[in-house]
């Protein structure tokens, strides 16, 4: 086991959005989640929580932090099929990073997608501890995929309360701190992976998470709050908040 969550960071978050190393690591990153199955760990979560059972027929709000270029997602969408065709997704990222074509793409699935370029500690201040509009409350889900081991201590835990305070649902899929994920990080060469994919690769094994450890950073305010925290594969580690709805008994 590795011991302390050591946060460094990321060639890819230096890099332009054009720069042709970080155009090539946005792919081998596809490529990642393939092998890693990371499509099939966000589809299967978020088909436990049946977000998409709503009282209304508005369309169901979903964010996700840290989105990239938008494709894991639009994978998630693909594989999530008709029943979740009324969703508007919000693409939180600080690089504009989502292409016409991936728009498109969510549009022929019913998806409505829209990008937000921001960095997620200025959404944050916005939104944490006294909301003040709708915006920053009615997310019936945030989602996130290798973002949040980007953060340590006090910026983790403002990350973590801006979503407990606006979501109904949150979901995690991180990278596991472990060795066996130390050694596949050091191997991901074998696939044909960029010096930073490999770079990044390493780093994000050493800042992820495991046991309890995204369990004991949500804050939970007097809300409550249905926790899971759980490994995924071999390489990933999930975290999972759902809001109690609390029933009223009688006065
Ligand atoms: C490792 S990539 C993951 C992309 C996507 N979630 C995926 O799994 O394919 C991390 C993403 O987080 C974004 N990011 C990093 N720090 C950020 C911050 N402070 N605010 C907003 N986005 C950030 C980067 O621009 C990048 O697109």
């Amino acid at each position: 086991m590795i011991a302390a969550r050591i946060v460094t960071p990321e060639a890819l978050d230096g890099l332009a959005e054009d720069d042709p190393a970080a155009m090539r690591s946005r792919c081998d990153l596809q490529r990642l989640h393939r092998v890693m199955g990371t499509r099939s760990t966000i589809v299967r979560a978020l088909r436990e929580i049946n977000a998409s059972r709503q009282e209304s027929s508005r369309p169901l709000r979903i964010l996700e932090l840290g989105a990239g270029d938008g494709s894991l997602m639009l994978g998630v969408a693909r594989a999530l099929g008709p029943t979740w065709s009324n969703v508007e997704l919000t693409l939180l990222d600080r690089q504009n990073l989502v292409d016409a074509p991936t728009f498109a793409r969510y549009a022929e699935l019913g998806w409505t997608a829209i990008t937000e370029i921001v960095d997620v500690l200025d959404w944050a201040a916005r939104g944490n501890g006294a909301p003040t509009d709708n915006a920053t409350t009615s997310w019936d889900l945030i989602v996130t995929n290798l973002f949040l081991h980007h953060f340590e201590g006090t910026e983790l835990a403002v990350v973590l309360s801006a979503a407990a305070a606006s979501s109904k649902y949150f979901f995690a899929c991180e990278p596991r701190r472990a060795w066996l994920a130390l050694a596949g990080s050091r191997l991901i060469g074998v696939i044909g992976v960029n010096a930073v994919t490999r770079g990044d690769a390493v780093l994000s094994v050493r800042a992820g998470f495991r046991d309890k450890e995204l369990t004991k950073l949500w804050p939970i305010r007097g809300r409550d709050w249905k926790l899971g925290e759980y490994p995924s594969g071999l390489f990933s580690h999930c975290f999972r908040a759902q809001r109690i709805k609390l029933e009223c008994g009688p006065e």
